[in-house]
């Protein structure tokens, strides 16, 4: 038999416990509640104080093991979509692999920043295809919290902490979720987001190079290139799946501006009841969004088995990628 497609079989999700209301933040940098909620949508986000990115996706993967009544061993790859790992090396996947004790998988990050998941699915997919089924875990794990300048008041009211993710199992083409893909990187436009620029210690190099660790953001050009970038990407997926927008039941997007959403289902001239959000309870949770969101609307019953959904994320690299599932 051969398994060209996969299943997505279980979802779960774990955030920090701290969470930071938006008047908290208004005691701490020149903001209010009134100004973050107006132009993003967030009410508070999560912030990590003892939890990692990896402890975080580690508690992702067990949960996803014990859901779905696979053992560790069964388990042949695990991929985790982030832009802010624990280390530079072992990877936040190779760490989740070790935790878990999945001794027979191979482990490794993928960064696409806020588009990582969908990146990750794809990796994960292509790499399942085999002549015997094989599982995969695939996370979005973040820790913006350590990339944000808390003195920067135009970038720290944006960002959050989490952890969600999926196992999915390869299956023959008729059984499976996949239906069609649009990624798209615009790497000559990097440099309207960075975050975590590595700093250069050697004797040999330069002397004085500054550096920065936290997030530089252009957010009118982050954010015109999304209400441009997004539909297209989507547009472009539905047709390769013979798909209208009409034809999807839920669109998951990356949740990073309330206002954003609400101007693609504009453009997709699909009503706002298809799109829903949860950026008010976490903030942009990068790579972790839309998994973030998509276990939510599993576990409430809002998508279910056999409905049509639109991943789509978007962000540093800049990147964007939507991935069209049947659940
Ligand atoms: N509180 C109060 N005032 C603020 C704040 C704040 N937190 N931040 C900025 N301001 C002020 C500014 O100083 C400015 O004041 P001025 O008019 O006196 O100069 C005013 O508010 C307006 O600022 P703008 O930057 O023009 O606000 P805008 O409406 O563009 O919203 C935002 C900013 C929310 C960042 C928006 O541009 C956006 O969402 N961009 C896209 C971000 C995005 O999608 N990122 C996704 C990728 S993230 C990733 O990949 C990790």
């Amino acid at each position: 038999m051969k398994f060209e497609n996969f299943k997505i079989m279980a979802t779960a999700s774990a955030t920090p416990a701290r969470v930071v209301d938006n008047d908290e933040l208004s005691t701490m940098m020149d903001t209010s509640d009134e100004w973050i909620t107006q132009r993003t949508g967030i009410k508070q986000r999560h912030v990590a104080v003892d939890e990692t990115t990896s402890s975080l996706a580690t508690s992702v993967a067990q949960q996803l093991l014990d859901q779905s009544g696979l053992t560790a061993n069964d388990i042949d790859l695990i991929v985790v979509a982030t832009m802010s790992p624990d280390y530079l090396t072992p990877s936040v996947g190779a760490m989740v692999q070790g935790n878990i004790g999945a001794d027979n998988a191979i482990a490794f990050d993928v960064d696409a920043a806020c588009s990582g998941f969908v990146y990750g699915l794809k990796v994960a997919r292509q790499m399942l295809m085999a002549e015997t089924q094989k599982h995969a875990i695939v996370i979005g794990a973040e820790t913006l919290s350590k990339l944000v300048d808390w003195q920067d008041r135009s970038t720290a009211v944006l960002f959050g902490d989490g952890a969600a993710g999926v196992l999915v199992s390869s299956q023959p083409q008729t059984a499976g979720t996949f239906i069609a893909e649009d990624l798209l990187t615009l790497g000559k436009l990097g440099k309207h987001l960075t975050a975590g620029q590595v700093g250069v210690r050697s004797p040999f190099a330069a002397q004085g190079s500054t550096y920065s660790p936290f997030f530089k953001m252009n957010g009118h050009r982050v954010y015109g290139f999304a209400v441009k970038r997004v539909p297209e990407s989507i547009n472009h997926a539905l047709t390769k799946a013979k798909l209208t927008a009409a034809d999807v039941d839920c669109f998951v997007l990356h949740q990073a501006n309330q206002r954003i959403i609400e101007k693609i289902a504009e453009t997709l001239a699909v009503p706002m009841t298809k799109f829903p959000v949860n950026i008010a309870q976490y903030g942009n949770t990068s790579a972790a969004s839309e998994p973030i969101l998509f276990d939510e609307l599993v576990k409430k019953q809002v998508i279910k088995r056999g409905d049509v959904v639109a991943l789509s994320g978007f962000g540093g690299g800049l990147t964007v990628g939507t991935m069209i599932i049947r659940y």
